[in-house]
């Protein structure tokens, strides 16, 4: 018998509640520290919130320009000639997007064609691989190489079919922390030449990069920059994931059916926001710090487990840290992540959800991003176990 009035048939038949509604949920429950949620729990600037107010009380509140604020996308103009040395026209290259979410998608939807081949490296953050069932493609997994969560670029070659229409990259890597190295846009330039495969290019956590590593941005990469999108948020950077706004770069060829979709997804963001952060941006360069600010973080509650029997796996950026359990327990990593949050009030996620095999290497994703009195509580109840 239907359960409901009306037969439906899913669009996403698979998808359901996620980990990360479920580890919070159970944190909740039995009021563990939650490190599962990969966001902070500190605010941002002061000075950031009180031109929110005042753009608000200026009566900047009605819709803002489909792209953006044109004084917006000039300053990001200028924040990724400064950062990659890549000249971009704010005119016809840049599109405000409410979150790098709704960016990703957006591309996704504009480009992937019913039965296009997207390759997606695994673990994978998991907006990605919905967008593209959506639209009617096919997701083609390749599995980054545990424990380094390298990418064999060989392997990717023999992946390419006449089908394969987008390749997607993340980097810095959620949730491995992994972050691309020059070989690896070089040999993803090599292998994308003289075809017609465009690059989706997660580069969220840009400003979030450890051990004088650098940030590898398509942008650097001038046969990439011709094929590519990229998609940033401001809630990576500002400490404000709930404003939900971003940005999406792309070649004014490309940028041009990215805004047709765009224009009826959300037709245009947030417009005091908007202000504000433009107000912000030409007042401050704060992300400039932000490298310092998270690599204290992470080594801070890294040594904080030095005692530990938990395996620390390297993490050149964003604000999460891998955890290996291998010499604690055998259990499934899903298991284990709740047994955690059960019996020691730990929350984390489970590394085998970004997978679509469920590849378990018993590998657990802390989320760093959080004060230090509840990273040094997390890293104690940790090195007892
Ligand atoms: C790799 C990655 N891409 C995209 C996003 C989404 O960004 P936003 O919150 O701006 O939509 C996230 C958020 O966690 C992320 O980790």
């Amino acid at each position: 018998m239907n359960q409901y009035p009306v037969h439906l048939k899913s669009k996403l038949p698979l998808v359901g509640t996620t980990i990360f509604t479920i580890m919070s949920a159970l944190a909740n429950e039995h009021k563990a520290i939650n490190l599962s949620q990969g966001f902070p729990d500190f605010s941002c600037k002061d000075k950031l919130q009180d031109l929110v107010f005042k753009h608000i009380k200026a009566g900047h509140n009605q819709y803002a320009p489909m792209a953006g604020l044109p004084l917006l996308r000039e300053l990001l103009a200028k924040k990724i000639e400064s950062c990659y040395n890549h000249l971009l026209n704010p005119e016809t290259e840049i599109t405000i997007t409410a979150g790098g979410t709704q960016g990703i998608y957006t591309a996704i939807s504009a480009f992937v064609h019913k039965d296009d081949e997207v390759i997606v490296f695994e673990p994978a953050y998991d907006c990605y691989v919905p967008a593209i069932l959506m639209a009617g493609g096919s997701p083609i997994s390749v599995p980054l190489q545990f424990p380094n969560y390298s990418i064999d670029w060989n392997y990717v070659k023999k992946l390419i079919t006449a089908k394969t229409k987008m390749i997607v990259i993340n980097t810095p890597h959620n949730p491995s922390g992994k972050v691309l190295k020059k070989e690896d846009l070089i040999a993803l330039e090599k292998i994308t030449e003289n075809t017609d495969i465009l690059i989706l290019s997660d580069e969220v956590y840009e400003h979030i990069v450890f051990d004088e590593v650098i940030h590898e941005s398509v942008w650097r990469y001038e046969k990439l920059a011709k094929r590519s999108i990229a998609v940033y948020s401001f809630g990576k950077t500002y400490h404000v994931t709930g404003w939900k706004m971003g940005y999406c770069i792309a070649p004014e060829y490309l940028m041009k059916e990215f805004r047709k979709v765009h224009q009826f997804l959300v037709f245009s963001v947030n417009t005091p926001f908007q202000y504000a952060i433009a107000e912000y941006l030409q007042e401050s360069e704060d992300y400039l710090e932000l490298n310092k600010f998270y690599q204290e973080k992470r080594d801070f509650f890294t040594s904080a487990l030095k005692e530990s029997r938990f395996e620390v796996l390297p993490a050149k950026g964003t604000y999460f840290q891998l955890l290996s359990y291998k010499k604690i327990s055998k259990e499934l990593d899903t298991e284990f992540a709740i047994r955690l949050t059960k019996e020691h009030k730990i929350a984390s996620v489970p590394l085998s959800v970004f997978y679509k095999s469920k590849e378990d290497n018993q590998v657990l994703r802390f989320c760093f991003a959080k004060g230090e009195d509840t990273l040094k509580k997390a890293a104690e109840i940790l090195s007892k176990i």
